[in-house]
């Protein structure tokens, strides 16, 4: 897959961290702030690839868009992009929200969460993905610790979609990792939110998953890469 162009929504510290590493691998970005001035700022942070607009600019934008704002906003810049007329059928959508609200709980409670709610509003080819870990570690250049890159659960049911994340995964210098459909993204961002309850106490959810061939009992080990 060639240089891809991405809009990106959003002007914090997931689009910075995010757009900083497609940036450097090579892909045209359109940054889409509320403010412009945050736009046009961190646009000319990630270089002469990107530049700046509005959120339904990025929305629209290219091959793909990341929704990198708060949930709370996500309904209204669909809206705002025509989402009820279907400007966004089929676009690639990648979801990176976490919508945890109080004592670290989901606030889609018990009905469907973020990715699903995305999809349902568009019609476009969401993909969850990047939302189980911190924007200070998408940050880092690249994201590899002692036991190797960091791997990158993908939820989604479009394959042209998925292939295309698993492109800016690998950019990233992480390893995508299948993790099902869109009906199972309710549970990354479920595991999500339980990581950022234990990570919020000071507590490290590393040890608690033991080595993958302990589970296979096999001498496979490591993650299967997608
Ligand atoms: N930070 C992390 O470690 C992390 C990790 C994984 C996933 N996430 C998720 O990624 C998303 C972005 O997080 P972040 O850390 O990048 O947040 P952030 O640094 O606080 O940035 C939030 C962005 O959303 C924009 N925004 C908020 N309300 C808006 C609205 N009503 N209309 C338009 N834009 C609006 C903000 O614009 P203004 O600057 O103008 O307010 C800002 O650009 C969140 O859903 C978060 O749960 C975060």
């Amino acid at each position: 897959m060639g240089p891809l162009r991405i809009g990106i929504v959003g002007t914090g510290a997931m689009a910075a961290a995010l757009g900083a590493a497609w940036a450097r691998a090579g892909h045209t970005l359109l940054v889409g702030g509320r403010s412009p001035a945050k736009a046009e700022a961190l646009a000319a942070r990630l270089g002469p690839g990107a530049r700046p607009g509005t959120p339904s600019q990025a929305l629209l934008f290219g091959d793909a868009a990341l929704l990198a704002v708060d949930h709370g906003a996500v309904a209204g810049l669909l809206d705002d992009a025509g989402a009820a007329s279907g400007a966004l059928r089929g676009r690639v959508l990648i979801d990176c929200t976490n919508a945890v609200g109080p004592g670290f709980l989901l606030t889609t409670g018990e009905g469907p969460g973020a990715a699903r709610t995305i999809a349902a509003a568009t019609g476009a080819r969401v993909v969850k993905a990047f939302n189980h870990s911190a924007a200070s570690v998408w940050a880092l250049d690249p994201p590899v610790f002692a036991d190797g890159p960091l791997a990158v659960p993908l939820c989604g049911d479009d394959e042209a979609a998925l292939a295309l994340v698993r492109t800016l995964v690998r950019d990233l210098g992480c390893i995508p990792l299948d993790a099902g459909g869109l009906d199972r993204a309710d549970q990354l961002e479920a595991m999500t939110a339980f990581l950022i309850g234990l990570w919020h106490t000071g507590q490290d959810p590393r040890p608690m998953l033991p080595p993958f061939a302990a589970v296979a009992g096999t001498d496979r080990s490591g993650l299967r890469e997608a």
